[in-house]
């Protein structure tokens, strides 16, 4: 498949660890030019060192509004353009029982994973529309779907992101932005090796048709396929990358 970004800007956010970081890279070497949104500076910019050198690294907490329409006018600013959004950053969050869950934990999850979602869109959208178009992907999860138990703050944050995904595209279709959503199933990263131990890890790969946990590239593929102008009738919709997990 062929997809050339040459001569588009693209957001990448909590691009400096896992998933964000394999998407970010995977756009930078199909040409686009990416700017590595991260928490910390000095880590974004060492991640978009090593990702292309036209990569740009810039500090966001995307649960601050004030901090995500700086992170858009940067972009803006520094590459005179906005195509292309991947709201990627989120959390885990707190394990525990909805009945014993703890109320700040909860909020941080929301605020990450769910206002700092629509915070990206909120900000973004007019820049594409008054540019003549755009695309955005979402990163949800397999529990955009489906339940797990001691998660439930996550769970409703990531089935918030589908929803607030299909609103979106319906709103914008006719400005020529497409908002899509994915689902991976569980991905070798930095936050699964942090929370999970490899027992529960192995555990959680059996879960999978495939036997095995996902890679950060093979979820950036998706990503960069519905970025892509090969995705051109592909709005509104939520794509698993999961290895069979909720198929079953
Ligand atoms: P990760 O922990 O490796 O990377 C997340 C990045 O987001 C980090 O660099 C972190 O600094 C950044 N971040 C956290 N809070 C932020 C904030 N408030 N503002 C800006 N950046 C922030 O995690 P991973 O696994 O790469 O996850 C990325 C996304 O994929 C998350 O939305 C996660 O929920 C989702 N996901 C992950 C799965 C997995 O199994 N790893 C499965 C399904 C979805």
């Amino acid at each position: 498949m062929n997809i050339d970004f040459s001569g588009k800007t693209a957001i990448v956010t909590g691009a400096a660890s896992g998933i964000g970081y394999a998407v970010a890279k995977q756009l930078a070497e199909s040409g686009a030019t990416v700017v590595v949104a991260d928490l910390d500076q000095d880590k974004a910019d060492a991640a978009a060192k090593e990702i292309s050198e036209s990569a740009l690294g810039t500090k966001v907490d995307v649960a601050n509004e004030e901090s995500v329409q700086e992170m858009i006018r940067f972009a803006k600013e520094k590459t005179g353009r906005l195509d292309y959004l991947v709201n990627n950053a989120g959390i885990g969050g707190e394990q525990a029982s909805t009945g014993e869950y703890p109320t700040d934990g909860w909020r941080q999850v929301i605020d990450i994973n769910l206002n700092g979602v629509f915070y990206g869109l909120r900000y973004a959208i007019p820049e594409m529309k008054a540019a003549g178009g755009g695309a955005i992907v979402n990163i949800a999860s397999i529990l955009g779907s489906v339940g797990i138990a001691g998660s439930s703050a996550y769970v409703a944050a990531k089935h918030g992101v589908v929803g607030l995904t299909k609103a979106a595209a319906i709103e914008h279709a006719g400005d020529n932005i497409r908002v899509n959503s994915i689902g991976p199933g569980f991905i070798r990263t930095p936050l699964v090796d942090k929370s999970l131990d490899d027992e529960t890890q192995d555990a959680l790969a059996g879960m999978h048709a495939m036997k095995r946990l996902g890679k950060p590239e093979e979820v950036a593929s998706l990503v960069a396929y519905l970025l892509s102008d090969q995705a051109s009738f592909v709005t509104g919709s939520y794509h698993l990358v999961d290895g069979g997990y909720t198929a079953q």
